[in-house]
């Protein structure tokens, strides 16, 4: 049988002429959009976006330019710390356009130029979620190993990446004081920019890796004198160390993405950057960005800049926030419990979200050990799990408090909480937990970290 390659042949060759004159005016339009930008570009930039180093990266900078017209950025600037982080962590098998995209960036070597960590795997074989949920999630997260394959080619750093506190010294993520960054993960960026003294804009998920591919994201917001200038005074009155998770929600439920400036809080953490201050920060700004949208504050006398700029830092007309005990009590009283049945008991609870640092696990296993002697058990309560980068748990799982938790029926595990929420048979479970994140994104109900040993000790609230 002879084929007549002739139409076929024809229609392939117009199929790539298409191809390639749409790619042409794609480029036309790409430069064309940037010249009458108020964004201007550098030389190499503007090369990256005609499409010198290929389709995929034209892409990327076409992304990141739009990005930055809308915010109103002027320019590009370089990012300047030495690992990315991506919030992007799960296989789902919708997100089919994001695995295309990839695989373009792969083919073309448009790869990240500095390696990269990634917030919290989904799953973790040691929580189960029971026989049917959990073959919902191998039909939810179906392209899991995929995805990490391809993040491996993208330039993630080891299996040991996947954490959203990436700035633990056991992970390595630690930003400079300065540094620029492309990160999206809500809690990471708070403290970078808090903490660290580094600069980041809230950015998305998949933008964040595009700023990393580029090596540049465009200057505004965030990365800006002005835009670290503080619009809020948070005043702290309370009569003794408030939770940190609902100090948090009250702070970013009131400023919502506007700088706030806490005074009062260094009376109660003091002057120093030590770990019970830096894991207080974590969690208080982890639920400002949650509860909020906040990707700075300022403590006064504490974090870097508030101790080099002082109330320098404020704006001229920014209002104040009291916040004393009867604040805190009403705004922990507002939160909705959202259970199918209010009453029910609990079934899980989830302790390290943001993930827990080695301090905070150490003194949850001491504290969780004398709750449970205290109330004659041998083993938790109710079914918990303790969450903290794999490197942190690595490490923590040579230690007596590994073993005594483990033995009180305690998981540590590396898993994204909120991933696990995000099961539709998950989502039905009385679950509790000491993160206002959690409490917002999912049904989980929230205790402070007293109410929540007690729960888990089988202690009456
Ligand atoms: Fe981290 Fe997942 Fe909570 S990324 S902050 S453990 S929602």
């Amino acid at each position: 049988m002879t084929v007549d390659t002739t139409e076929s042949t024809s229609s392939t060759t117009e199929r790539a002429q298409k191809a390639s004159a749409s790619s042409t005016t794609e480029r036309a339009s790409l430069t064309t959009e940037s010249t009458s930008s108020s964004l201007v570009l550098t030389e190499e930039q503007q090369a990256l976006l005609d499409g010198a180093k290929g389709e995929a990266m034209a892409k990327v900078v076409k992304v990141l330019v739009m990005y930055g017209e809308t915010f109103g950025a002027t320019r590009m600037v370089p990012v300047t710390s030495r690992m990315g982080h991506l919030v992007t962590s799960f296989g789902l098998s919708a997100l089919k356009p994001v695995y295309e995209l990839l695989d373009g960036l792969i083919r073309e070597g448009a790869l990240s130029q500095q390696q990269f960590t990634v917030d919290p795997r989904p799953l973790d074989a040691n929580v189960k979620a029971g026989f049917i949920a959990d073959l919902v999630f191998k039909f939810m997260y179906s392209r899991q190993d995929f995805y990490e394959k391809q993040l491996s080619e993208l330039g993630l750093v080891n299996q040991d990446g996947f954490t959203c506190a990436c700035y633990f010294d056991e992970v390595g993520n630690v930003p400079a004081p300065g540094d620029v960054l492309s990160w999206a993960e809500s809690s990471a960026v708070v403290y970078a920019n808090s903490v660290l003294g580094a600069r980041c804009n809230r950015n998305s998920g998949i933008i964040e890796l595009f700023g990393s591919v580029a090596g540049f994201v465009p200057y505004f917001g965030l990365l800006t004198d002005e835009g670290r200038t503080a619009s809020w005074i948070i005043d702290v009155q309370t009569t003794q160390k408030p939770e940190a998770q609902v100090l948090g929600s009250a702070i970013g439920m009131k400023v919502m993405e506007a700088v706030p400036y806490i005074k009062g809080l260094d009376r109660w953490l003091g002057s120093e950057l030590d770990q019970t201050a830096k894991d207080y920060l974590k969690d208080m700004g982890a639920a400002t960005a949650s509860n909020g949208a906040v990707g700075l504050y300022h403590v006064d006398g504490l974090t870097p800049e508030a101790r080099a700029l002082g109330t320098t830092l404020v704006a001229d007309d920014a209002p104040t926030y009291v916040i004393d005990d009867a604040e805190l009590a009403r705004v922990k009283a507002s939160y909705p419990v959202i259970w199918k049945d209010p009453q029910a008991q609990a079934k899980l609870a989830f302790v390290g979200c943001p993930h827990l640092s080695t301090a905070q696990l150490h003194d949850w296993a001491t504290r969780l050990d004398a709750a449970l002697t205290a109330n004659k058990r041998s083993r938790v309560a109710v079914k918990t799990v303790f969450t903290t980068a794999p490197a942190v748990r690595k490490a923590f799982e040579a230690t007596d408090d590994y073993q005594r938790l483990t033995a009180r029926g305690v998981t540590v595990s590396s898993i994204c909480p909120l991933m696990f929420m995000n099961n539709p048979l998950c989502g039905k479970m009385p679950v509790v937990t000491n993160s206002n994140k959690l409490r917002t994104y999912t049904t989980a109900r929230y205790h402070t970290d007293a109410e929540l040993l007690t729960l888990i000790s089988g202690g009456e609230l």
